[in-house]
């Protein structure tokens, strides 16, 4: 059985979301993580994901390898005896630790992956809250936001711990992503964030308050088709994520180059520090911006339309 998780990008509000302010986010679906589960004639759990080269038994794994503690605890939930020896093949095209959800992506493909094979039904909230506790394991107190948009696949106007609510577009707007190629330490700056809020918490709650005003107008303007409003909101939105200690040099660079080149606003997206960068572009400005991007340093970049 085959199942296939789209990439996610943050637009508006990371950080201020794991203190529960809204935060909105979409799938970008020109990047997958895909999981093929089939019968094995061989004793076990053979895992064979080329692109990382890995190729072995689950149980050799170390238990926190991520790949491993999904299955493990997909064992553990289902609690199928004896488990039935299976051949599972994991490819991804999403780069990891950029921002684009790549863990969250492999578990819920695979996942749903496992379930089809075993033919063990899940509705997606299941899936959803299965792979908010793997995410839990490897980033420390992630809000849930990467799970929520690739399990539903959808645009998410995102609250910790309530339930999923999509938004609608009302005018197509153009993004370039940019990667800095600098791997994104998101535990890191999640934990130094948390540091620096039980210092001053008057100051970052006021921080987090005025990032979730511009993830509520930034709703609005998509909503109602106001993509000029939009740039001027992610322009704000990465000066209070500079302010709070989680942008860098490459993503400054990278942010200042599209502005230069035209964009209409742009901002880091996801945990920061490395990783990508977002620009809100009008379409035929995307192929100039995504030149600039590179030009600037920018490792990769993806034009996708919300
Ligand atoms: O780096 P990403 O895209 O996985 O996102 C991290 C987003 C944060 O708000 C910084 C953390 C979180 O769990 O929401």
């Amino acid at each position: 059985m085959k199942s296939s998780a789209p990439g996610k990008i943050i637009l508006f509000g990371e950080h201020a979301v794991v203190y529960g302010r809204p935060a909105l986010a979409v799938p970008v679906t020109q990047v997958h993580a895909d999981v093929e589960v089939t019968a094995s004639s061989r004793n076990g759990i053979w895992i064979d994901a080329p692109d990382i080269n890995l190729h072995a038994e689950v149980n050799t794994l170390p238990s926190d390898h991520p790949i491993a503690s999904v299955i493990h605890n997909f064992l553990f939930i289902s609690r199928i005896s004896p488990f039935p020896n299976l051949d599972i093949k994991i490819t991804s095209t999403i780069p990891v630790a950029s921002g684009l959800g790549s863990g969250a992506a492999v578990t819920v493909a695979l996942t749903r992956a496992l379930l089809s094979h075993l033919d063990y039904p899940m509705p997606d909230e299941g899936i959803n809250s299965f792979a908010y506790e793997i995410e839990k394991l490897h980033h420390g107190t992630p809000s849930g936001i990467d799970n929520t948009v690739v399990t539903y696949a959808k645009p998410v106007y995102f609250i910790k711990g309530q339930p999923i609510e999509t938004f609608s577009v009302g005018n197509p707007f153009t993004i370039v992503i940019g990667n800095t190629g600098v791997s994104a330490p998101t535990k890191e700056s999640v934990a130094d964030v948390r540091k620096l809020w039980e210092a001053d918490q008057a100051k970052w709650e006021g921080m987090f308050d005025k990032v979730g005003t511009i993830a509520k107008e930034a709703r609005k303007a998509i909503e109602s088709g106001k993509a000029k409003v939009l740039g001027k909101l992610m322009n704000q939105n990465h000066t209070l994520l500079q302010e709070m200690t989680v942008s860098s040099p490459e993503l400054d660079n990278l942010v200042s180059a599209v502005l230069n080149a035209g964009a209409a606003g742009a901002k880091l997206s996801g945990g920061g520090r490395g990783g990508n960068m977002i620009a809100l572009v009008e379409k035929e400005k995307a192929p100039v911006i995504s030149e600039a991007l590179l030009s600037a340093g920018a490792t990769r970049t993806i034009i996708t339309t919300v």
